[in-house]
């Protein structure tokens, strides 16, 4: 009203101009005041990490207008799931979406943040349908479908497409890496650039040698051979491809430092998942997320595609020349653990939640062989009563463990199999890995496990009654352990590898005990990945990588094993179905 009477009153006194000129600035004036402005909310969820994710919601007129990260330290792998469920909340304007599958506890949190500062914020949403998913418009036909999107998947994706296939990967959580995203320790091999670099000495049949003792001779020879002998190429490939493998540890039963890991010692898994994503979206690679294979489809022991089920329960067939299966293995289904080794039944696992087993059971039912199916190897430590592995790399650099009454029982870098068993020996079947400042300055793993609180430190005084132990004790430990480093000869308990002298004003300790962690059977396959029927021949067009498969790490596989064995047969698996597929009409 007050807007048209300064019009009005301009025109009717000749004075248009001054007058129109008023009546805007007043407009603008009267929209600048009376349009309700945006605020934003703030509201904390917990996911992975104690620390909680915070978010800012920006709320006008009982909208979600943006969403914007405060703080979080979730795992890397699982970041995308917050930038996921936010979108999902601003489309649909509610907090009550899907998670992310494959990241549930991240997706948790990051609902609950925006419920918070929604409910802070008083406004009243109303809900939109939005449809996220249209993969059952997408090609179905292709020279290689890969299946499973973890560390295998995506070197045998590349690597198929690199030789000239065309590829489809479809991984059936929202989110890439599988287990991969969980590998902490580094990546074995031997002989390579960064070895040479750094001066170590080592050679694949050195290599060869642990791997097979390690696995207490049932390994597959012939796989062995080959997973040592291209270990050195892989990380030159790796390392071409953007991953970070430039610094060296070791794990148990091993006799040099092969382990290799990104500068600073982060997370190998996350750190080549990334890699490779990044490849695979500049190759355009079509990855389909969300999308679970469920039969295989085989004419005349022959794969001729996949039949697969999208989110929204569509099923369809995609045809295929050559199959890749890298489904991983199945330490999340503790069924199937417990069919297979009924002695691990009631074990926690380390494995993400999605590996249980689908492609195992999938080639099994189409008449491919399965072995060392009761092969299933414990990581000896385990956040006590949780599911959070404690990297090897930790006693690689030097941690050692405690049972409760503060003494040493074990060469802490024994393979896995013997440590979980003296764990499981001790009062409680539980230990403490004691390590100190220098460690956890120098390993960024163990630096994160301090900050999410799964730590207790201080002096060793102040640990030792933290942990319910006599400081004397505790300190006549350290000290023996220090002799034994300084004159190179543990006479307590003949451990071999002697990293370093605990030392200084400030400890950590670590509650940890053993869970599943690798199963070592799985379809059986020979040196070119292709899988093995029941009468030991191979199934056309079928191939496998990765923990899917058995037999390459016998009874025991040493720790830094798995993602040498993932990105080396994956990459032969890769290469050997796309040239397949070229002589397939
Ligand atoms: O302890 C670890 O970081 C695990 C490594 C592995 O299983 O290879």
């Amino acid at each position: 009203m007050f807007i048209i009477l300064i019009w009005e009153y301009g025109g009717r006194y000749e004075k248009k101009f001054l007058g129109r000129f008023l009546g805007l600035t007043a407009l603008m004036f009267t929209l600048l005041f009376t349009t309700a402005s945006a605020e934003v909310y703030e509201g904390t969820g917990y996911g992975y990490n104690q620390d909680g994710i915070v978010l800012g919601v920006e709320i006008k007129d009982n909208k979600i207008i943006d969403i914007q990260i405060k703080k979080e330290q979730e795992s890397d792998f699982a970041k995308p799931a917050i930038k996921e469920i936010i979108k999902r909340a601003i489309a649909t304007q509610s907090y009550e979406v899907d998670g992310v599958s494959g990241a549930s506890l991240t997706s948790e949190g990051t609902k609950e943040a925006i419920e918070e500062a929604v409910k802070a914020s008083g406004a009243k949403l109303t809900k939109v349908d939005a449809a996220f998913k249209t993969n059952t418009k997408l090609p179905r036909q292709a020279d290689v479908v890969v299946i499973g999107g973890g560390g295998a998947g995506l070197t045998s994706a590349i690597a198929a497409y690199e030789k000239g296939a065309s590829v489809i990967l479809i991984e059936k959580t929202e989110l890439l890496g599988g287990n991969t995203n969980y590998a902490t320790a580094g990546l074995n091999a031997a002989g390579t650039s960064v070895q040479k670099k750094l001066g170590i000495e080592d050679s694949a049949e050195l290599f060869y040698e642990d791997t097979m003792k390690g696995g207490k001779n049932r390994n597959n020879k012939a796989l062995v051979k080959v997973l040592t002998g291209k270990s050195s190429a892989i990380v030159d490939w790796l390392l071409e491809r953007g991953a970070d493998l430039n610094e060296l540890t070791s794990t148990g039963g091993q006799s040099a430092k092969r382990t290799h890991r990104p500068t600073g010692g982060s997370a190998v898994g996350p750190n080549i998942i990334t890699a490779l994503s990044n490849v695979a979206e500049k190759d355009k690679i079509d990855i389909r997320k969300g999308t679970k294979a469920i039969v295989l489809v085989k004419n005349n022991n022959k794969i001729s595609g996949v039949k697969v089920k999208e989110a929204n329960g569509e099923e369809y067939i995609i045809k295929a020349k050559a199959v890749i299966v890298a489904t991983g293995g199945f330490g999340a289904n503790a069924k199937m653990v417990e069919k297979y080794n009924p002695k691990l039944k009631g074990f926690g696992s380390t494995n993400n939640p999605a590996i249980v087993g689908d492609g195992i059971v999938m080639i099994e039912k189409i008449g491919g062989a399965l072995v060392d199916m009761d092969q299933i190897q414990t990581h000896p430590t385990v956040l006590h009563k949780k599911t959070n592995m404690i990297t090897e790399a930790v006693r690689g650099e030097g941690a050692i463990l405690v049972n409760k009454d503060g003494k040493r029982f074990i060469d802490e870098l024994e393979t896995r199999d013997v440590v979980s068993k003296a764990i499981l020996d001790q009062k409680g079947k539980s230990a403490f890995l004691i390590f100190d400042e220098e460690i956890r300055t120098k390993l960024k793993a163990a630096d994160g496990y301090v900050k999410k609180g799964y730590a207790v430190e201080g002096t060793l005084e102040e640990i030792a009654a933290k942990i319910g132990t006599d400081a004397k004790t505790l300190e006549a430990t350290l000290n023996k352990y220090n002799e034994a480093v300084k004159n190179k000869a543990d006479n307590e308990f003949k451990k071999k590898t002697l990293p370093k002298e605990l030392t200084g004003t400030k400890y950590y300790a670590i509650e940890v005990s053993p869970a599943v962690h690798h199963t070592m059977g799985g379809v059986r396959i020979n040196t070119n990945a292709e899988v093995l029927g029941k009468n030991g021949r191979p199934i056309k067009g079928l191939y496998a990588a990765g923990e899917v498969t058995g037999g390459i790490h016998g009874a025991n596989r040493i720790g830094g094993n798995a993602v040498a064995d993932i990105t080396v047969f994956g990459k032969i698996a890769g290469e050997n179905a796309a040239t397949y597929s070229k002589s397939v009409k």
